[in-house]
């Protein structure tokens, strides 16, 4: 895994280990991942939260509740922010109630409610390490799908010496390179489109809308981070590009157009969530049109709709996502896209719910499947829609 750009959960609990975190956090900061760091209470008498949220450039946490702010930390959050959660050291005691479903305290419910691939640094003395209880939970923890780092031998703080070191931050750093994310897409080309078009109207002039790009940029991080070869088709926004994605830009629905088809007979997954002009002027005048009568009219053609364009040659295999941002009867008229444009999902937002649509962080969609199976999301991040946009067609192409 790429360490860059990738959220990264540290977890903390109560060992004398507790000090080699602190370089943890600084090895992943300096590889450029995004680091967040929760404690358990217990460990913050083996090093200060003060260290940790300097090395992360991010507030620890490691209760609940806030007294002094009152602020409360959500479990539910940081989970699911997390690309990976790294919990490191992890004593006996956190392993045995992580094993067990015991959630006592922030870092227990953050694990339970965390999606995403969790590896466990075991830190404790020798006999503790060979007690079978111990051995037990570790199996346990191993079956339900976490990756263990597995201890080092050498001496311990007990003085003894044998098994039972938390392994050495630069070989942790090493083991989470060599994994390899959730490859589910790998090997599949998907094409993605995002942003707004601007339709000209002379030099200085055009028709457009208030795409920002956001949903499918999200989209096409998630699909890269599942290992897929994404290009995205971006039309004019201010956000930056995803880093190690092709990004083509355009202007204009007729540049989309021609860009999408390069791409038409090679693509798995095409996802068209771009807000695509349906008119542009017949004319576009070659001079700034000067202000005259008090009236102005626009003649204005048909767009070629792309979508439905892929939908009329999408061959056996290729799977086609379609949005649908409408106004009223939004169920009906979602529908009626998803059969004339021969979708395999589309994916219904609506201007009448607050924190969906365009521009902001947040959307509220439904997904609708030629069967009509329809599935309510709740209202999230775009990040985490787009997380279950692609879970979704990775359940429907497999
Ligand atoms: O970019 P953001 O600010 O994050 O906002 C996200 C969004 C609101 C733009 C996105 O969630 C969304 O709904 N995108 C589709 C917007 C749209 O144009 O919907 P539509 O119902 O008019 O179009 C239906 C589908 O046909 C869409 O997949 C669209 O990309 C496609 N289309 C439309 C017209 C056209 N000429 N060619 C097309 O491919």
């Amino acid at each position: 895994m790429n360490l860059s750009g990738k959220h990264v959960l540290v977890g903390i609990t109560a060992s004398i280990a507790a000090y080699k975190s602190a370089t943890l956090v600084r090895l992943l900061v300096k590889s450029g991942a995004h680091v967040k760091v929760v404690m358990t209470p217990d460990s913050l008498h083996f090093i200060g939260a003060l260290t940790l949220a300097t090395l992360s450039k991010n507030p620890v946490y490691s209760q609940y509740f806030d007294s002094t702010t009152g602020e409360w930390s959500n479990h539910v959050e940081l989970g699911k922010w997390a690309d990976v959660f790294v919990i490191a050291p992890a004593t006996s005691n956190t392993i045995s109630k992580m094993a067990h479903g015991q959630c006592d305290n922030l870092l227990l419910a953050t694990y339970l409610s965390s999606d995403c691939p969790v590896f466990i640094a075991p830190a404790m003395d020798l006999d503790m390490f060979q007690h079978p209880a111990f051995r037990n939970n570790l199996k346990l923890l191993k079956s339900f799908g976490n990756y263990i780092i597995n201890s080092t031998s050498g001496e311990l703080a007990s003085g003894l010496s044998g098994e039972g070191r938390m392994e050495e931050p630069e070989e942790i750093i090493k083991q989470l390179e060599a994994f390899k994310l959730d490859g589910t897409l790998t090997g599949k080309k998907i094409l993605i489109t995002a942003g707004p078009t601007y339709e000209a109207i002379d030099p200085v002039r055009f028709i457009g809308n208030h795409s920002s790009g956001k949903m499918g940029y999200a989209l096409a991080k998630e699909a890269k981070n599942l290992g897929a070869e994404v290009i995205l088709i971006s039309g004019p926004v201010s956000i930056p590009s995803p880093e190690g994605i092709h990004v083509i830009h355009v202007k204009s629905a007729d540049e989309m157009y021609d860009a999408v088809f390069k791409h038409q007979a090679s693509y798995d997954i095409a996802i068209l969530s771009a807000a695509v002009a349906d008119y542009k002027p017949a004319q576009v005048a070659e001079q700034k049109i000067k202000k005259a009568d008090n009236e102005h009219h626009l003649d204005l053609i048909k767009n070629k709709d792309i979508l439905r364009s892929l939908g009329l040659v999408k061959k056996e295999g290729q799977f086609l996502v379609g949005f649908a941002l409408e106004t009223q009867n939004e169920l009906e008229n979602a529908l009626v896209k998803l059969t004339e444009k021969n979708l395999d999902l589309i994916v219904l937002n609506s201007l009448n719910d607050s924190g969906a649509g365009f521009g902001g962080d947040t959307n509220l969609v439904k997904l609708i499947t030629p069967d009509n199976i329809i599935d309510e999301l709740p209202l999230q991040s775009k990040t985490e829609v787009a997380k279950q946009i692609i879970a979704k067609i990775n359940q429907l192409i497999h």
